[in-house]
């Protein structure tokens, strides 16, 4: 078993060990939640300042046109698009995921008429099943939701099915799905792939154009620390734009929205899919989010994280042999960068060892939840954070009545 002294060496030889400094993090807290809320990086926070007194303050309105402030989804979504293996122009940063991903299914469903189901899987994220059901409702033809286990995959693909929305990461598991296996499979049975990235951008390495996705979309606040409620993203491949509409039409989808036309006439490539004025300063978030991954390899990401989830399950085996139930995949290539524990006090033990300054997420009904962020996260915070999950353990600190009711937000 590794000692914290083996993980201190590793910290020391890490490459990736100086984009710490890139965050804002007190010391002295273990972050394990940048898979729910990324922290604010340095630049997050001068490029948000920078808009709000130089942009804003001083440009006013001038600054749709001097600061490009028009032209910050398609901008944005150019510099995020190499995180998910996309070309320039496939990207557009706007809404937010469960919107994005309504209305790529309501296109999508328009690029399959002749075809009636929609197939996800029953275990998926309830925002994306409770959209999914709502659209399939209308599609303008009798369309179905059907919600499979994720295992039964290729039985499910029958010659009816139109669209397959999946997410790739599983919020709860932390199981990772073969992306271009999966999405080769669909093709040949003559339906879509939507993929939901909300747990994978930023977090794992992906390669859309040559896994061959027709549409992804995912949030931007996770692993890539955008800040609570910043917005979504969405791929749409080169090939479908032009095709696919945008179920939403608005005037900054329009390809002359100052021309203030009756008609709409969608605008070139992924901007099609804008219905409205951009978040300015949410956008400059990302943007200057962004920065932290400049220069930085996603197989270097991917090798870091796998150490990481590999050391904090090693740990918690050793040091808390029997004491919970690993639902992430031991496989390398079935597990992102999570790792979750079940265990029937799950709720209270996340509370505790918040309370000890480590902050991980509990997910019903009994999950603890651990993100693992390579830019940010030191071999030795694993190594400390299972020593404060032996000592709540040790201590029943779990069980402080304080922790039996819920908060909202878990
Ligand atoms: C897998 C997945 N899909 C969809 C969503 C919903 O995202 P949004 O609130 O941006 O619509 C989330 C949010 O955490 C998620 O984890």
């Amino acid at each position: 078993m590794p000692t914290r002294d083996d993980c201190l060496e590793l910290d020391r030889l890490d490459g990736l060990a100086p984009r710490r400094d890139d965050f804002v993090l007190a010391p002295d807290l273990i972050y394990l939640d940048g898979n729910s809320l990324g922290p604010l990086t340095r630049a997050t926070r001068e490029r948000v300042l920078a808009t709000l007194d130089e942009e804003w303050a001083t440009g006013l309105i001038r600054s749709w046109n001097a600061a490009g402030w028009m032209a910050a989804p398609t901008r944005v979504g150019d510099r995020l698009a190499p995180l998910i293996g996309a070309r320039a122009g496939e990207v557009v940063v706007a809404d937010t995921l469960t919107l994005l991903l309504a209305k790529v299914i309501l296109g999508a469903l328009d690029l399959r008429r002749d075809r009636s189901v929609v197939l996800t899987d029953a275990a998926n994220f309830h925002s994306d099943l409770y959209v999914a059901e709502a659209m399939a409702r209308r599609a303008g033809r009798p369309v179905t939701l059907r919600a499979i286990e994720r295992d039964t995959l290729d039985d499910e693909l029958s010659e009816d099915v139109a669209l397959v929305m999946l997410t790739h990461v599983d919020f709860r598991t932390g199981e990772m799905l073969d992306l271009a296996g999966v999405t080769e499979r669909v093709h040949a049975a003559g339906a879509l792939m939507l993929w939901d990235f909300a747990h994978s951008t930023g977090a794992v390495p992906l390669d859309v154009t040559a896994a061959n996705v027709d549409f992804a979309a995912g949030c931007t606040y996770k692993y890539l620390n955008a800040g609570p409620g910043a917005p979504g993203f969405l791929y749409v491949r080169e090939s479908w734009q032009g095709l696919i509409e945008n179920p939403l039409p608005g005037w900054l989808g329009h390809a002359r929205p100052f021309d203030f036309e009756r008609g709409y006439v969608a605008a070139p490539g992924v901007q099609a899919f804008v219905t409205s004025s951009p978040s300015v300063i949410a956008l400059s978030a990302l943007d200057g989010a962004l920065d932290a991954f400049a220069g930085v390899s996603m197989d270097d990401v991917r090798e870091k994280s796998l150490a990481l989830t590999d050391l904090f399950i090693e740990l918690v085996e050793a040091r808390l042999p029997g004491a919970f139930t690993l639902v992430t995949p031991r496989d390398h290539a079935r597990r992102g960068s999570q790792v979750a524990l079940r265990h029937e006090d799950a709720y209270g033990i996340i509370q505790a060892l918040i309370a000890r300054g480590v902050i991980g997420d509990f997910r019903a009904p009994d999950v603890c939840r651990f993100g693992f962020t390579p830019l940010y996260l030191r071999f030795v915070d694993v190594y400390d954070a299972v020593t404060h999950l032996v000592e709540v353990l040790e201590g029943a600190e779990h069980r402080d009545p304080a922790y039996a009711t819920r908060n909202p937000v878990t």
